[in-house]
């Protein structure tokens, strides 16, 4: 496994909001958290990244013990679900930020801004201040500003909220293109059932800070492992044997 997390709790005062939560993805993955508003999705990605410390529990990457390194130190970048980009800046000076920390030469780090700015389709606002544009906008240059850097590992906290649907199609494949091409490891978060099934390799599901099931898209859409799963995925009803076993979905479409 190239990120693992093992046995993580946190507890904001009296309240637990991730229990003894374990799984882990393999390099070159996209690893969707899905769950519905309040089961901890945030909390989880923000102790990958370093910015909340855990409770209990541990995270590897890439067999180093990171639980306790800084952010600064993590090879990670995160697209927050605030965005937290820099408001004096540009467009541009945002997306590039990452790269005088990597030695890139301004030129080349323009140029390579431009790029992901067109990937994000935002060529035509790169000169343009944080505050002259709209929300959709800003989430797409926080996206930009993360992936630029090529982190090892990058987390995303659902950066498509604000975005239409077509435009969402739009950056969903550029996202799995880049991911690809670039052979990343993300973690992706998002409360879009179609979004998790369409982008990723593993699906964690959350409810209440636990772990409800850990598979590929497929499996748990075929194999929901219990009647919450089912019905966050758009099933519309399950028909159970006598003793209590699952015999039968009938999915939102009408058909199984
Ligand atoms: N700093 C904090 N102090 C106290 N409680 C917190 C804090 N951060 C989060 N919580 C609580 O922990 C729970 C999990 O929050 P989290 O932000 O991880 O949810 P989420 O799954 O990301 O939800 P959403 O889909 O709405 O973004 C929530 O009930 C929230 O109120
Ligand atoms: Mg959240």
């Amino acid at each position: 496994m190239y990120l693992e997390l093992s046995h993580l709790n946190k507890r904001f005062e009296d309240r637990e909001v991730v229990k003894d939560l374990s799984f882990g993805l393999e390099r070159g993955e996209l690893l969707c958290i899905l769950g519905s508003s309040g089961c901890g999705k945030t909390t989880t990605l923000n102790m990958i990244g370093g910015f909340l410390r855990p409770d209990g529990g541990q995270i590897l990457l890439d067999g180093e013990d990171i639980t306790d390194l800084p952010p600064e130190r993590r090879p990670v970048t995160t697209v927050f679900q605030s965005y937290g980009l820099f408001p004096h800046m540009t467009v541009l000076q945002n997306v590039t930020y990452g790269l005088k920390f990597q030695g890139c030469p301004r030129a080349e780090a323009r140029k390579k801004g431009l790029r992901y700015l067109e990937m994000v389709g935002l060529k035509d606002y790169a000169a343009a201040r944080i505050h002259e544009i709209s929300g959709g906008e800003q989430q797409r240059v926080a996206l930009a500003r993360a992936l630029i850097v090529e982190p090892k590992l990058c987390l995303l906290d659902e950066p498509f909220s604000n975005l239409d649907a077509a435009l969402r199609v739009k950056m969903r494949r550029e996202l799995k293109t880049l991911q690809r091409d670039l052979d990343m490891t993300m973690v992706f978060v998002t409360h879009d059932q179609e979004e998790a099934m369409i982008l990723s390799d593993h699906m964690a599901i959350m409810r209440e800070g636990r772990l409800i099931q850990y598979d590929r898209p497929m499996e748990i859409y075929h194999h929901p492992a219990d009647a919450f799963v089912a019905r966050f995925l758009g099933v519309k009803d399950l028909i159970w044997e006598p003793d209590g076993r699952l015999l039968k979905v009938i999915r939102d479409g009408g058909a199984e």
